[in-house]
C-alpha cells in the first residue's frame, strides 16, 4: 500500500483510555526487543514514527498509530524480559489482555519472534490464546539479517516444528533488508479488507 500518512494517535496505560474504535486495527505483539516497533517503522516507511531501542522494554504502554486514515497500527508492550521492573511486568497482562479481548475492531495480530531463538512458553501460550479467541494471527520471524542463509533455513524449520498449530502463516522478516515487508502488507490488507 502506498503510504500517504502515518501518525501517532495515542499512548495509554489504562484500558478505559483506549481511543474510540473507528478503523480496523492490526496489533503487533511479542517479547521485548524482538523488533515490534522497528517492523511498524518499516511498514510505514518512516525511520522514527515509533521509538526503538537496543534496551528491552522500550515500549511499555499501548501506542496507537493512524496509517492513511484507513488502518490503526497498535504497538503493544513486549513481555518476557526479566530486567523490566516488576511493577511494569505486572501491568502488562491486564493491559494487553483487555486490549486483545475487548477490541472489536481488532482484525489481525502480528506476533513477532526473533528468528534466532526457540519460541518461549509465553510465545506459545499467547498463540494458543489467540486461537482460542479466534483472533487471526500471523507469525513474523524477525532479524533474519543476523543469520547466514544456511543457519536461517535451519532456524525457520526449527520454529515451524515448535509451532505446528500455526501452519503456513510464518513470514521471515528483516528491518535491515526489508525482506518480508510486502508479504506482511498482503496479510494486513486481506484481514482488514481495505
Ligand atoms: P520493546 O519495545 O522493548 O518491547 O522492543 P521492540 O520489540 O519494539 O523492539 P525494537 O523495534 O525497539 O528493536 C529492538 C532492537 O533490535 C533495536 O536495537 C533495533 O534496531 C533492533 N532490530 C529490530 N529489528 C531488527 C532487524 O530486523 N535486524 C536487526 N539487525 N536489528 C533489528
Ligand atoms: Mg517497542
Amino acid at each position: 500500500m502506498k503510504i500517504t500518512s502515518a501518525e501517532f494517535v495515542k499512548s495509554t496505560w489504562r484500558p478505559f483510555d483506549f481511543p474510540q474504535e473507528f478503523l480496523p486495527e492490526v496489533a503487533f505483539a511479542g517479547r521485548s526487543n524482538v523488533g515490534k516497533s522497528s517492523l511498524i517503522n518499516v511498514l510505514v516507511n518512516k525511520k522514527k514514527l515509533v521509538k526503538t531501542s537496543s534496551t528491552p522494554g522500550k515500549t511499555q504502554s499501548i501506542n496507537f498509530f493512524d496509517v492513511n486514515d484507513k488502518i490503526i497500527f497498535v504497538d503493544l508492550p513486549g513481555y518476557g524480559f526479566a530486567k523490566v521492573p516488576l511493577t511494569v511486568r505486572k501491568k502488562w497482562k491486564p493491559l494487553v489482555e483487555s486490549y486483545l479481548k475487548m477490541r472489536e475492531s481488532l482484525r489481525l495480530v502480528i506476533l513477532i519472534l526473533d528468528v534466532r531463538r526457540t519460541p518461549s512458553q509465553e510465545d506459545t501460550e499467547l498463540l494458543k490464546w489467540f486461537n482460542l479467541y479466534n483472533i487471526p494471527t500471523v507469525v513474523v520471524l524477525s532479524k533474519t539479517d543476523k543469520l547466514s542463509k544456511t543457519k536461517l533455513k535451519k532456524h525457520i524449520q526449527m520454529v515451524r516444528e515448535s509451532l505446528p498449530f500455526v501452519g503456513d502463516n510464518i513470514i521471515p522478516f528483516s528491518a535491515v533488508t526489508r525482506e518480508g515487508k510486502d508479504e506482511i502488507w498482503k496479510h494486513i490488507l486481506s484481514s482488514t479488507g481495505i
